[in-house]
């Protein structure tokens, strides 16, 4: 048994992770989440008081930080900025905690030799053409586009020269979009799915030929817990599951899933810059550690993920008027 501490435990990823943890083993978890507008402690309802403890607080704060880390056997990071859209409108806060705060937690677990391991992303590469044969691994450039990911880009960097330099005992994983219950309404396929149930229809920037690799929030997470508990100290490993799918075909599935025509969707403002393509080789991670995912289905995933956001209007509801008002501000 460990004792773990999670960063953005609050969050989508975050929060199901800690879900996933206390099904799949016996650890202990400390969530340290700052609650920004993508915090949501409906999230993390339910959780066995004796094996979770929540604490509000930010990763840049240091003192709090290297408490928090001299007490667990291990940190699992999520805590970021997320969203490409915001990081267009205001970069500050993606430089301000996915940088400054992975400074933070690395110098807590330097400090007191505690095991690390760093959620990142394949936006760290850029992007791929439509008929690329090439995927993503391990060794591809680095090449990100937007401010959030060479946010991402940067503290990749960090964390890998923290390990040479200072031996930290650091895994990195970086995985492809993901999709499941808990996803904040301003991500591309809950906005959809909450605009159907609102009786506005569904936003598809640009033409919407763009790309991304779809894999269910579950398989993500069994993946970083694999890592955690037997991942290579030093290693980067890939986390997808060959869901790639363009973005108006996911519009359209959504629109019949939930019984309408589906062309039933306005083409609104592209993102500038917006990558075209994300496509994972995830061999190092199946091979060397034996992970497959569980949800090969998207279409059978997409109908689950359709369902918890009808079942669960009290979780998305207090965000969705302001997330639109955002949207459509900028044409979106
Ligand atoms: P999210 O935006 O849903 O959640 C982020 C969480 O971090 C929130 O609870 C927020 O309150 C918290 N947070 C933000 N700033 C903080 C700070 N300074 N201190 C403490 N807590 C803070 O994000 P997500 O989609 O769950 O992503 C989690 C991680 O996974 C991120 O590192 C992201 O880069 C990475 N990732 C996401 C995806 C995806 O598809 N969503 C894919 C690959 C990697
Ligand atoms: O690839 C991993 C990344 O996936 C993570 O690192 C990010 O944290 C996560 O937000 C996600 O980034 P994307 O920018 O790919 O996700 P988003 O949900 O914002 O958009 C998915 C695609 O859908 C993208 O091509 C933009 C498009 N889109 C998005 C929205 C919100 C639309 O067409 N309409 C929309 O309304």
């Amino acid at each position: 048994m460990s004792r773990l501490l999670v960063t953005g435990g609050a969050g989508f990823i975050g929060s199901n992770f800690v879900h996933h943890v206390m099904e799949h083993s016996d650890d202990e978890v400390v969530v340290l989440d700052k609650m920004t507008y993508a915090g949501n402690a409906a999230s993390l309802e339910g959780l066995p008081e004796s094996r979770f403890t929540f604490v509000r607080g930010d990763i840049c704060d240091r003192e709090l930080v290297d408490r928090l880390v001299s007490g667990v056997d291990a940190v699992v990071h999520f805590a970021a900025e997320s969203h490409n859209d915001n990081s267009l409108a205001n970069p500050e806060p993606f430089i301000t905690t996915n940088l400054y705060g992975t400074f933070a937690l690395l110098e807590a677990v330097r400090k007191h030799d505690v095991r690390y391991h760093h959620i990142s992303t394949d936006e760290v590469y850029g992007d791929l053409e439509l008929d690329d044969p090439e995927k993503f691994h391990e060794t591809t450039p680095y090449k990100p586009s937007s401010p959030y990911s060479a946010s991402k880009a940067g503290s990749d960097l960090l964390v890998r020269a923290w390990a040479r330099s200072f031996g930290v005992r650091a895994t990195l994983s970086n995985c492809s979009n993901n999709y499941g219950p808990r996803q904040h309404v301003e991500k591309f396929i809950p906005r959809q799915i909450t605009n159907v149930i609102d009786g506005i229809r569904p936003k598809l920037y640009g033409q919407g030929l763009n790309v991304r690799d779809w894999i269910h929030v579950d398989d993500h997470n069994a993946a970083v817990l694999l890592i955690l508990e037997r991942g290579e100290i030093g290693q980067t490993y890939l986390i997808g599951a060959n869901g790639e799918q363009d973005n108006k075909t996911v519009i359209e599935k959504i629109l019949t899933l939930m019984g309408q025509p589906a062309d039933a969707y306005d083409h609104v403002n592209d993102r500038p810059g917006h990558d075209m393509r994300y496509a994972i080789d995830a061999s190092r991670l199946r091979e060397e550690l034996g992970w497959e995912p569980t949800y090969k289905d998207f279409d059978a995933g997409l109908a689950a993920t359709v369902e918890w956001y009808r079942a669960n209007e009290g979780w998305w509801r207090p965000q969705k008027a302001a997330v639109e008002a955002k949207y459509a501000a900028q044409g979106q």
